[in-house]
């Protein structure tokens, strides 16, 4: 998987597989690299199944890198992976999980609420300056951000022109359907949502509920389930969500 230029460049001894991370589209391993100079370094390497999407990862990456966002550090970029700086934490859905069973009270979550949304909006600022206007994340399931030393963001590869309001809507659907779904706390994190990270992108929130409602949508369709659009309509009332 490593190539050799990688090795000679870094002057690496052996190899040492700490970690394979959930991940349905690639590859992606968190390594020891003993170097030469007796130096252990922990880094990612994540391997794609296209390589037209790692050259797409590699170059948002570097500009988001370069534009100060936190995301992770491109050490080495190959034709299919990327080697990348190994940032320690835990996803944004390992903390949802956590926060939802030890019943977190909102004032708890605020915070990191206010992080994703700052994270966001610079996101959508730099790439809108230095690339295309109107690109988005594409993906926005919460293993695509980690809570670390910072807030991060991850992956990039299924980046699009869009509009913000689908990224927020989506995230929103998401956070209602992971287990166990459509809770009261996944509600009130939901209407966080629409009062925090909507108002920070200055998005009002009928397009996201729009977006939000889509993707419980087609989710209900590939499930092949009960009409998830239909659950949220009913109680999402409670919770101000339905314009
Ligand atoms: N630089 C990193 N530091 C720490 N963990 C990472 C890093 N990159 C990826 N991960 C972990 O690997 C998982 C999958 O990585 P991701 O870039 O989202 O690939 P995929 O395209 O397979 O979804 C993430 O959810 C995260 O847990
Ligand atoms: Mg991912």
């Amino acid at each position: 998987m490593l190539e050799t230029a990688f090795c000679e460049k870094y002057g690496i001894n052996s190899v040492q597989v700490l970690r394979r991370f959930h991940s349905k589209k690639n590859e992606v391993i968190l390594f020891s690299f003993l170097l030469t100079s007796n130096r252990e370094e922990k880094w990612i390497v994540k391997k794609f199944k296209n390589p037209a999407r790692c050259q797409k990862e590699a170059e948002i990456l570097t500009l988001l890198y370069d534009a100060g966002l936190a995301v992770p550090k491109i050490i080495y970029a190959a034709a299919d992976h990327l080697v990348l700086s190994y940032l320690p934490g835990i996803t944004f859905l390992e903390w949802l999980e956590r926060e939802e069973k030890a019943g977190c009270p909102k004032e708890n979550y605020l915070s990191c609420l206010h992080d994703f949304a700052r994270w966001l909006k610079a996101f959508y600022q730099i790439t809108a300056q230095k690339l295309s206007p109107g690109l988005i994340l594409g993906d926005v399931n919460l293993r695509n951000f980690l809570l670390g030393e910072k807030f991060f963001g991850l992956d990039f590869e299924d980046c699009r022109p869009g509009l913000p309001e689908e990224d927020l809507g989506r995230f929103c659907a998401y956070v209602l359907t992971y287990n166990p779904a459509f809770t009261r706390w996944k509600y009130q994190f939901v209407a966080a949502c629409k009062e925090i990270v909507a108002e920070k992108l200055n998005l009002t929130w009928g397009p996201v509920f729009l977006e939000l409602q889509k993707e419980l949508e087609s989710m209900s369709r590939r499930r092949k389930k009960q009409n998830l659009a239909a659950d949220f309509y009913r109680q999402g009332r409670a919770f101000n969500l339905i314009p």
